[in-house]
């Protein structure tokens, strides 16, 4: 354990010099407010960084405080939301700013952790980032990084190595703790990077990284089978009438709890609902379900009263309609 402290902690001033010099500029850099760093960091919860960066900068300036968010409703909330996936941060979010706006932001990481959506990660991070705490922020990305680093061959997919690995990370901390949170995550999000070849020829660690020393860099980190998603078939009807399109609620439970979209179902039904005037297929892919869809648009031969009819422009402004949809949105004009 000693050992493994002290050849972490050598690590540290190098990594950091390394993120001075090649850290990417993002929108969320450079912030030391605790309410934006909490909203960047539960938007890039399992999403693509180039995929967050256009939302979160509209959703501040939608919502810039914990107290303009706490006073927008869940429907503005996840319109804002709308295409980012995982809606339940979305809603967790919202909650949590309520909370917020009434206590003000938690100063330490029991009351940060405490937050509706906020896990051991996400907690690690804003207290690092924000308040430069020592906590750890481990991921799949650190766990990579670290395990090449001292070839660890213990599965990152078991809770035990993350717990080992956080006590170890507490142990080496520097005062800055926020940048060498974010120089790990960067590290492993720019050069350290999983499948295919790491850049190691680009990488601070390279003289002492224990995997790429022995040549064995590929062969971490050693991870559990991954479950094969399974494949759910679904008609999608576009429904319209009158220049007014059909959209229903989804049920409280599950995938896409709660939010809007086109009316389907597992069997072919578009005769029963009117003509069919065009039709296409589209695939989605959630994270343990690929849903395989054919879309019908369709002139609908009455307003069946169990959906909402909305206009084109009342559906662009007010309604939050999953990407899963999006091939069929084209047809909502
Ligand atoms: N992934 C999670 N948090 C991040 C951050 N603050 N910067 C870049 N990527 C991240």
């Amino acid at each position: 354990m000693q050992n493994e402290i002290q050849g972490l902690k050598n690590a540290v001033p190098p990594l950091l010099q390394w993120y001075g010099v090649h850290k990417r500029q993002l929108p969320w850099r450079g912030t030391r407010d605790p309410y934006k760093i909490w909203v960047s960091e539960i938007m890039l919860q399992q999403t693509r960084v180039e995929a967050v960066k256009g939302y979160y900068v509209s959703f501040l300036e939608k919502f810039p405080t914990a107290e303009a968010l706490a006073r927008a409703s869940e429907e503005e909330v996840l319109k804002a939301w709308e295409g980012l996936g995982y809606y339940s941060r979305a809603r967790n979010l919202h909650k949590a700013a309520k909370i917020i706006a009434r206590q003000g932001f938690p100063r330490d990481f029991e009351g940060v952790r405490s937050l509706p959506g906020v896990g051991d990660y996400t907690a690690g991070a804003i207290c690092s980032i924000a308040y430069d705490l020592p906590c750890p922020a481990v991921d799949g990305n650190v766990l990579r990084v670290l395990t090449r680093l001292t070839a660890d061959g213990r599965n990152i997919d078991e809770n035990a190595t993350r717990v080992a690995i956080s006590r170890l990370l507490r142990e080496v901390y520097p005062k800055e703790a926020g940048e060498f949170c974010q120089s790990l995550m960067e590290l492993g999000a720019t050069v350290c990077v999983p499948n295919g070849e790491p850049m190691c020829t680009l990488c601070p660690w390279q003289t002492m990284c224990a995997a790429h020393l022995s040549g064995r860099e590929e062969e971490f980190p050693v991870r559990s089978e991954k479950r094969a998603r399974k494949t759910e078939r679904i008609f999608v009807y576009v429904l319209e009438r009158e220049g007014k399109f059909a959209l229903r609620k989804r049920e409280e439970r599950g995938l896409l709890s709660g939010l809007w979209e086109f009316p389907n179902a597992a069997e072919d039904e578009s005769a029963a609902y009117g003509t069919v005037l065009a039709e296409k297929t589209a695939k989605h892919i959630f994270t343990h379900v690929e849903w395989h869809m054919t879309g019908y648009l369709i002139e609908a031969k009455e307003f069946f009263p169990r959906f909402l009819w909305v206009t084109p422009e009342e559906m662009r402004k007010n309604y939050a309609l999953p990407s899963a949809f999006k091939a069929f949105k084209e047809w909502v004009k």
